[in-house]
């Protein structure tokens, strides 16, 4: 009886113990990862936010982390680091991350200091945003080598000089957004030759110059924001009814540029050209469109406003100083 009681607790100790090993080293991650990671840990100076990262447990487990199901061997594939308190620089050793697909460092007021080259060595990257960050330097062009990149978003950070012209050479690239940031000089006239379907383009608030170059007329933004800058001259070019543009913002530039005769996608929904020198007046192609919002305020166009559509929805606000608008929401025409 005694022996019968014995073997079986034995046994199911064993049981127990086999089982615990065996589950322990199915989740185990990939051991050159987790070295990484605990190096990035250590460059960030062991903030509180990464307290997680403890090298007896599995890093799969870990805080800010995602990795691949699907392998075997359970690859660190996201790095997404979220309003933390960290100062410090980007780890050069996020390159060490091989099959990286998502990096995110957002809302980090003290990370500071440039875009490591490491990056370069991302090649599943797919997705980078560094936003709400202290980061400076240039947007760098070697991130064109980056060639499954399909989202880059820079914004709300102190990045200065001129758009590189290298990201064009990005094949799958989706979205671009460097809006909020100190960047100078033109639209890159490279910018044309996006090899797949023109990217959504956020590049407001910063202090781009020079005129839009005219070969960008033949892309298709599905959305475009220039609003917020020192752009000047013709963009009549990113409109035109063959496109399927959905919004449109050029506000607080400087363009000048007649309007009378350019046509708006009947996709459009949101019309934004306050605060230029456009002058002109406005098409009664324009009745034809679905706006949920226009404003064609602070300009220098003339003449009676088309009646119909949307644009008597927004009252007058959207047609304030101009030099001589009439007609409802305005004035009567004389
Ligand atoms: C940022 O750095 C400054 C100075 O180094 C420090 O006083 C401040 O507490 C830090 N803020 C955060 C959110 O870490
Ligand atoms: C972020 O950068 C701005 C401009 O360079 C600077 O004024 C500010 O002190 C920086 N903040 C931190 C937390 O480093
Ligand atoms: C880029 O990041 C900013 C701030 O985090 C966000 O507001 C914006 O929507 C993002 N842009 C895109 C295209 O996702
Ligand atoms: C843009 O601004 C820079 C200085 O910020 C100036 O050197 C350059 O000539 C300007 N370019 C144009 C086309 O206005
Ligand atoms: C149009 O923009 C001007 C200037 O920013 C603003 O005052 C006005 O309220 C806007 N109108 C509408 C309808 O949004």
């Amino acid at each position: 009886m005694d022996n019968k009681i014995h073997s079986t607790l034995l046994f199911s100790l064993l049981f127990f113990i086999t089982h615990l090993a065996n589950a322990s080293s199915k989740d185990q991650c990939n051991q050159n990862d987790k070295k990484t990671l605990l190096k990035i840990k250590k460059s960030l100076n062991n903030p509180y936010h990464l307290a997680s990262w403890d090298p007896k447990s599995d890093c799969c487990a870990w805080n800010s982390l995602e990795c691949d199901d699907a392998t075997v061997n359970r690859r660190v594939i996201s790095l997404t680091i979220f309003s933390a308190q960290i100062s410090g620089q980007i780890p050069p050793e996020v390159g060490d991350l091989p099959y990286l697909q998502k990096l995110v460092f957002r809302k980090i007021t003290n990370l500071t200091g440039q875009i490591p080259h490491t990056i370069t060595k991302l090649k599943y990257l797919r997705f980078l945003r560094l936003s709400w960050t202290n980061l400076t330097g240039p947007v760098p062009e070697f991130l064109s080598q980056l060639m499954d990149l399909a989202y880059l978003n820079l914004s709300f950070n102190y990045f200065s000089g001129s758009i590189p012209s290298s990201l064009s050479l990005l094949p799958k690239l989706e979205y671009l957004e460097l809006s909020r940031n100190k960047l100078t000089g033109p639209i890159p006239e490279l910018f044309r030759s996006f090899p797949g379907k023109a990217p959504d383009l956020f590049l407001s608030h910063n202090q781009l110059n020079g005129s839009i170059p005219k070969s960008l007329g033949k892309l298709d933004f599905y959305r475009i924001d220039l609003s917020h800058n020192k752009l000047k001259g013709d963009a009549s070019m990113l409109f035109g009814t063959n496109k399927k543009t959905w919004t449109i913002d050029l506000s607080r530039n400087m363009f000048q540029f007649d309007i009378s005769k350019v046509k708006v996608a009947k996709t459009v929904n949101l019309l934004d050209l306050n605060h230029n020198g456009i002058t002109g007046s406005i098409p009664v192609q324009w009745t034809e469109l679905s706006l949920q919002s226009f404003n064609v305020s602070y300009n220098r166009l003339c003449g009676p406003i088309p009646k119909g559509g949307q644009l008597q929805r927004d009252g007058a606000y959207a047609y304030l100083h101009n030099k001589c608008l009439c007609g409802a929401p305005l004035q009567r025409c004389k």
